[in-house]
C-alpha cells in the first residue's frame, strides 16, 4: 500500500483547509463516495442483470428515466440520508427538493444538489456516464432548511465533484483549492489519488457539441464552429471535434487534455438544455478551480441567480482562451443584433 493515498485518507488530510465544519463536510464527500462506489457495480454489471433500458417513467423535465437513472437516485439519497450530514438534496430524478428527516441529520447543515446519473441515454451502449454534485452549507440557521437554501449561487459551493464510470471509474471533485482526481481500484475497492492538482491547459484544439443542432444555435456558435474548422497551422486549426453525449466524460476529457464544451441555446431549448444546480454549477466551479472558464456565453456560470430547482442555462465551459474566443463571437453576434434592430 504505499505511496497509494486512498479518498479517505486525502479528505481528512486537506480537512485543516475548510474553513469550517471540518468533520461534516469530510463526512458528505464521504458518503457521495460510498454511494459512487456501489453504483459503480452496478454500472458495471448492467449489461448482465436487468437493469438496462427504460423505467417507464419520466421525470419532472419530460425525459424518460432509465432504471439506472432511478436506481443511482435512490443509492444517493439514502447513503446521504444514512450519513446524517445533508438535510436537502435536489436531484434531477425528483420534482421537488427531498427533505432528510433522519434522527441522525438533525443538525445538519449541508444542501446537496446532484445529477445522479449523468449521461443515461449511454448506458444501454456501453458508453462513459458519470455522476456531477455540488455542495452548499445551508443559509438558514434556524427551523427546517427550505427551497431558498438550495437557490444558491454557484459562487457559494463549498465544495463539488463528479463521478465518471468509464474504461476507469474516477472520483474528481473540488473544494475551492484547486482539483483532485481519484481513480477507483477495483481490487482494493477505494478511491485512490492519481490526479493531484489538475490544471486545465489554457488553449486546446477539442471542441464538444451536438453539431447536429446546427440549424438552430445562435449565430455566435455558428461563427465560432465555422472558426474552429479553418484551416490555421498557427493556433493548430482545424480543432478536433469530440462529443460523446455524457457532459462528465466531454468535460473531463477536455479537462485533461484542453478543449471547449458548448451546449448553447436552441430553438428547442431556447434557455438550454442542461440544468445550472446541478450540471453547470458543479461542472464551472470544477474547470474555473483547475485554472479554465465557464459562461452561459455572457456571463459567468457561477454568477447567476438561479430561482428554480431545474433552471436550465447554456454553458460555454473549457480552457480559458478558447471560452474567451467563443465568448467574443456571441458578443460580437449581441451587438449586431442591436444595431439590426436600432437601424430598421
Ligand atoms: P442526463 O442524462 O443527466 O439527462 O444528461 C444528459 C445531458 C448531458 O450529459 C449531455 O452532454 C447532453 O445531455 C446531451 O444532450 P444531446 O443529446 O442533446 O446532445
Ligand atoms: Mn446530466
Ligand atoms: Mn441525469
Amino acid at each position: 500500500m504505499s505511496g497509494i493515498k486512498t479518498l479517505g485518507q486525502f479528505i481528512i488530510e486537506k480537512q485543516a483547509d475548510f474553513s469550517y465544519a471540518k468533520g461534516e463536510l469530510s463526512r458528505l464527500l464521504r458518503d457521495i463516495g460510498i454511494a459512487a462506489k456501489i453504483v459503480n457495480r452496478e454500472v458495471n454489471k448492467a449489461g448482465l442483470v436487468d437493469i438496462l433500458g427504460d423505467a417507464g417513467t419520466m421525470n419532472i423535465q419530460g425525459e424518460g428515466q432509465k432504471k439506472l437513472d432511478i436506481y443511482a437516485n435512490t443509492q444517493f439519497i439514502s447513503a446521504l440520508t444514512s450519513g446524517g450530514e445533508c438535510c436537502i438534496v435536489a436531484t434531477e430524478e425528483e420534482d421537488d427538493f427531498v427533505r432528510i428527516e433522519s434522527p441522525v441529520s438533525k443538525n445538519a447543515k449541508y444542501i446537496v444538489c446532484i445529477d445522479p446519473l449523468d449521461g443515461s441515454s449511454n448506458i444501454d451502449v456501453n458508453v462513459a456516464v458519470g455522476t456531477i454534485f455540488s455542495i452548499f452549507r445551508r443559509k438558514s440557521i434556524e427551523g427546517t432548511a427550505t427551497l431558498a437554501d438550495v437557490l444558491q449561487k454557484g459562487t457559494e459551493q463549498v465544495a463539488a465533484g463528479y463521478v465518471i464510470y468509464g474504461s476507469s471509474t474516477m472520483l474528481v471533485y473540488t473544494t475551492g483549492k484547486g482539483v483532485n482526481g481519484f481513480t477507483l481500484d477495483p481490487s482494493i475497492g477505494e478511491f485512490c489519488l492519481s490526479h493531484p492538482d489538475m490544471k486545465i491547459p489554457q488553449d486546446g484544439c477539442i471542441y464538444s457539441i451536438n453539431e447536429g443542432n446546427y440549424v438552430h444555435f445562435p449565430e455566435g456558435v455558428k461563427k465560432y464552429i465555422k472558426y474552429a474548422q479553418v484551416h490555421d497551422a498557427a493556433s493548430n486549426r482545424p480543432y478536433t471535434s469530440r462529443y460523446i453525449g455524457s457532459m462528465v466524460a466531454d468535460i473531463h476529457r477536455n479537462l485533461i487534455k484542453g478543449g471547449i464544451y458548448i451546449y448553447p441555446t436552441t430553438a428547442s431549448s431556447p434557455n438550454g438544455k442542461l440544468r445550472l444546480l446541478y450540471e453547470c454549477n458543479p461542472m464551472a466551479f470544477i474547470v474555473e478551480q483547475a485554472g479554465g472558464r465557464a459562461s452561459d456565453g455572457f456571463n459567468r456560470i457561477l454568477e447567476i441567480e438561479p430561482n428554480e430547482l431545474h433552471q436550465r442555462a447554456s454553458i460555454f465551459i473549457g480552457s480559458e482562451k478558447m471560452v474567451r474566443m467563443a465568448e467574443e463571437m456571441m458578443a460580437a453576434e449581441y451587438v449586431e443584433k442591436v444595431v439590426t434592430v436600432q437601424s430598421a
